[in-house]
């Protein structure tokens, strides 16, 4: 039913924070623009927008994939499947041995780190210049964040200098989405705090199916400090997504039982003794304590003999098991050195290059809707 001027004008002065309000949902800026202006209320331009991010850009949960890329929870098979096709055929590229197509020419992605980054923050670079993107970095040490800048506050200084992409990391869980809810450009989720790490999640998924083909039945452990883990929750979303089963292994301290519920269905288990699965898994995703996020109180200092994957259990390993690690590795603690290095089942840097695949397929697609 059509609303009359004095309605929207009430709707408008109306409008919360609340997100699912059906008719907020279905506004536009032009159709707000004209309101505003046909009905006489006085909008400061910085309040009309936050109101539109408000209505148009939805949680945190249910918006992983639109003008930004943010999680992979509720990514369907269909959209990861056709990521990670994009990723295989650009993979190439992303190594150096072919010329990428230069799609985004004429781009500016800024890379904004709020937390330490290597794998991350550089192939993010790599990938928006493969592209033929224009690349800049800014970090929290050496940056205004330093004084006390807000990461909002920071992000909307950024766009205003006019970049088409912001890529985000940052301690705050939820981060990434706030700064999205505050900026008209694309943002990228480079892993906020504990909740999504989502192009870490695709690069797995990629080196997963490189050499296990349909991850469907394919049974992959995730073991470590899974509690503080974006990795482990955007890998799990994904496999589980891609019809994987996940086990999560670890003490109690670091695998809570409520994990198990994060996503609906049979398909994760838990499991705080590592040896009882170690021969049933086709993969295994090693994670380090993080111990910037208080993650070692609580933990026995025996901690490598009981959830390490030392050499002993590589091989109990099935003889084709894979082995991943995100980085950084701490070698010694979670992971031996030879199994870290074995030339046969350690696939660890070939995620590292898958990584630059996926943030190529990701920037075409953030960038390229805009
Ligand atoms: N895997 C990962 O996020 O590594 P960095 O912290 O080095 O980016």
């Amino acid at each position: 039913m059509a609303r009359s001027a004095s309605q929207t004008t009430q709707a408008l002065r109306d409008i919360g924070p609340d997100l699912r309000l059906p008719f907020a949902a279905r506004l536009r800026l032009p159709l707000l623009n004209r309101f505003a202006a046909a009905s006489g209320i006085r909008i400061p331009p910085l309040r009309l927008w936050a109101t539109v991010s408000r209505v148009t850009r939805p949680s945190i949960i249910q918006r992983s994939f639109g003008p930004d890329f943010l999680a992979l929870e509720g990514v369907c098979a269909t959209e990861l499947t056709s990521i990670l096709d994009d990723a295989e055929r650009l993979l190439p590229c992303a190594v150096g041995d072919a010329p990428a197509a230069r799609v985004l020419e004429g781009k500016l992605i800024a890379n904004l780190f709020f937390e330490d980054s290597t794998r991350t923050r550089v192939s993010f670079e790599i990938a928006a210049r493969r592209l033929g993107a224009e690349v800049v970095n800014l970090s929290a040490s050496g940056s205004s964040a330093s004084k006390g800048e807000s990461l909002v506050d920071t992000s909307r200084n950024i766009e205003a200098m006019g970049v088409d992409c912001l890529v985000v990391r940052c301690a705050i869980s939820g981060g990434a989405a706030l700064v999205a809810a505050n900026v008209r450009c694309a943002v990228v989720n480079a892993g906020d705090g504990r909740h999504e790490h989502p192009t870490q999640g695709l690069l797995d998924l990629l080196t997963l199916r490189r050499h296990l083909g349909n991850l469907r039945g394919k049974r992959v452990a995730i073991v470590g400090d899974i509690a503080n883990s974006r990795v482990a929750r955007s890998t799990t979303h994904g496999l589980v997504a891609l019809g994987a089963q996940v086990v999560a292994v670890g003490p109690p301290a670091l695998v809570p039982s409520s994990w198990g519920a994060l996503v609906s269905g049979e398909n994760i288990s838990i499991s705080h003794d590592m040896d009882s699965i170690i021969g049933e898994i086709d993969a295994i995703i090693m994670l380090r304590i993080q111990t910037e996020r208080a993650a070692d109180r609580g933990v026995a200092p025996d901690y490598r003999f009981a959830y390490g994957l030392t050499e002993a259990r590589r091989r109990r390993l099935r003889p084709d098991a894979l082995i991943l690690h995100p980085g950084p590795m701490n070698r010694g603690v979670e992971i031996d050195d030879a199994v870290a290095d074995d030339a046969f089942s350690s696939v660890i840097f070939e995620q590292v290059s898958a990584g630059v695949a996926v943030r190529m397929a990701i920037l075409s697609r953030v960038c390229g809707r805009r």
